[in-house]
């Protein structure tokens, strides 16, 4: 279990002041300007060798991806976008850190943009995050007033803007490239990648795209040093991770967390457990509704970091924990994902736009029992058809929570086509 000192959100929960002072008395804008009298050289190697990884949800790593970026500006500005526009079924801890420790946040975009020499950072805030960001508004006020950021930031003579912008409510912006779309004024949807945004990023220029949390950490990373945060963890799976806690537990709640603990402590530790006992847990979806769902016979020994969860064919995510204990039913839960994904295909590929509303509408037919065995057959092989077949990941996502349930749940499955069929009853809950 993670030390009390190894913390990095002491605010997590907003029990003390959001604001400057009350950010200041926890550390944030402590050594800011002995931190930028390094050279940007310098803080990306140190953040490389932290070892940390994206929090968004793919876990690629974050030094790498600022190592990237050119080394000099030539004739175009660089930018840093910050995406927050957190919409991950399950998922809600950029959330919090906004609500109650903005200035982390503030202070991360002020040294990431120093370390990639960016101009401005530009922070995308989901459109239904509406107190969220009039928070962040005025935590981002409050360090142009201190000279933190602004002309001559923090007295340094670098001149960085942080700029506020809401988007208006749609999964796909998410999506770093349909973000940068959105960001300039158009429809969202996902660009082909390559090129990546360090190339051509926010209006053709090179950009990095991070999440809230990768961002928010930085500060302590570097003011602790980039070894008392690579010792946390697991091997490659370093630090310490805001992990969200939903469903059939009995306290569901946000929690930090050191990177690689066992996921029966997480739910034990922080949540009381799951409803009706260790033994009542039917599956897990650990990191968001885009990854996977564990039986709990995987559950019972795995620890939460990305490469185990990934190894168990899973994945880490957003570190959003979904429970689902015996007495959910399992085949409309997901079919409920299902139209989650169908809903909030962007259109612009055939496999996903397709695809998503074909497999809901059999998932549909499945949660009654209305369908033939045979068609089991067919959903499967649809999923892998739109796997690694779309622009985005989306559709990935769309197929992974249905290839989990048919993995490890087909008896069900088969049961309600069986009950249907001798007119049974369907909706008896899965043991
Ligand atoms: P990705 O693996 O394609 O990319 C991850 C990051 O690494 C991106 O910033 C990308 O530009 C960069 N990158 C990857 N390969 C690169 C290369 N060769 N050169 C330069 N840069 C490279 O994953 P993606 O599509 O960005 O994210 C998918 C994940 O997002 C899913 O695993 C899911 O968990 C998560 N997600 C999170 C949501 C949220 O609300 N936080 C919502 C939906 C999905
Ligand atoms: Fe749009 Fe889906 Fe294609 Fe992504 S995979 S670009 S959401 S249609």
């Amino acid at each position: 279990m993670l030390r009390d000192e190894d913390r990095i959100f002491t605010n997590l929960y907003g029990w003390h002041d959001w604001g400057l002072e009350g950010a200041r008395k926890r550390g944030d804008w402590s050594t800011t300007k002995e931190i930028l009298s390094r050279s940007p050289e310098d803080i990306v190697e140190d953040v490389k060798a932290s070892g940390l990884r994206g929090r968004g949800g793919a876990g690629f790593p974050t030094g790498v991806k600022w190592s990237f970026m050119p080394k000099e500006v030539k004739d175009k500005p660089h930018y840093l976008v910050v995406n927050a526009d957190e919409s991950e079924p399950g998922t809600c801890k950029d959330r919090e850190i906004i609500r109650n420790d903005p200035h982390k946040l503030v202070e991360g975009c002020l040294i990431g943009g120093y370390a990639m020499r960016a101009t401005a950072a530009f922070i995308y805030i989901r459109g239904e995050f509406y107190n969220e960001a009039v928070r962040l508004q005025a935590a981002i006020d409050q360090a142009y007033e201190a000279g933190l950021i602004g002309k001559n930031a923090c007295g340094t003579g670098y001149d960085f803007d942080v700029i506020l912008h809401r988007g208006a409510g749609a999964y796909i912006c998410g999506e770093e490239t349909a973000l940068l779309e959105s960001l300039e004024g158009k429809k969202g949807q996902p660009r082909l990648k390559p090129p990546f945004p360090a190339g051509v990023g926010l209006y053709g220029c090179p950009t990095t795209v991070n999440n809230v949390e990768s961002v928010a950490v930085v500060p302590e990373i570097l003011r602790r040093g980039a070894s008392w945060f690579a010792d946390l963890g697991t091997p490659k799976n370093s630090g310490t991770k805001l992990f969200c806690i939903s469903g059939h537990v009995e306290n569901p709640c946000n929690v930090e967390e050191e990177m690689g603990i066992p996921l029966k402590e997480l739910l034990e530790k922080h949540c009381g457990g799951v409803i009706g006992g260790w033994d009542n847990l039917l599956a897990v979806i650990p990191g968001g509704s885009s990854v996977p769902m564990m039986p709990k016979s995987v559950c019972d020994d795995v620890i939460m970091d990305f490469d185990t969860l990934r190894g168990v064919g899973s994945g880490l995510g957003t570190a959003a924990v979904i429970v689902l204990n015996k007495q959910t039913d399992i085949v409309k839960a997901i079919a409920r994902l299902s139209y989650f994904y169908k809903h909030e295909s962007c259109g612009q590929c055939t496999p996903c736009r397709e695809g998503t509303g074909w497999m809901y509408r059999v998932m549909d037919r499945l949660v009654r029992g209305e369908a033939e065995v045979e068609e089991i057959d067919a959903l499967y092989e649809v999923t892998k058809q739109i796997e690694g077949h779309t622009i985005c990941a989306l559709g990935d996502a769309a197929a992974w929570p249905i290839q989990g349930l048919l993995r490890h749940f087909r008896p069900e499955v088969e049961r309600r086509i069986a009950a249907r069929k001798a007119g049974q009853p369907i909706m008896e809950a899965a043991e």
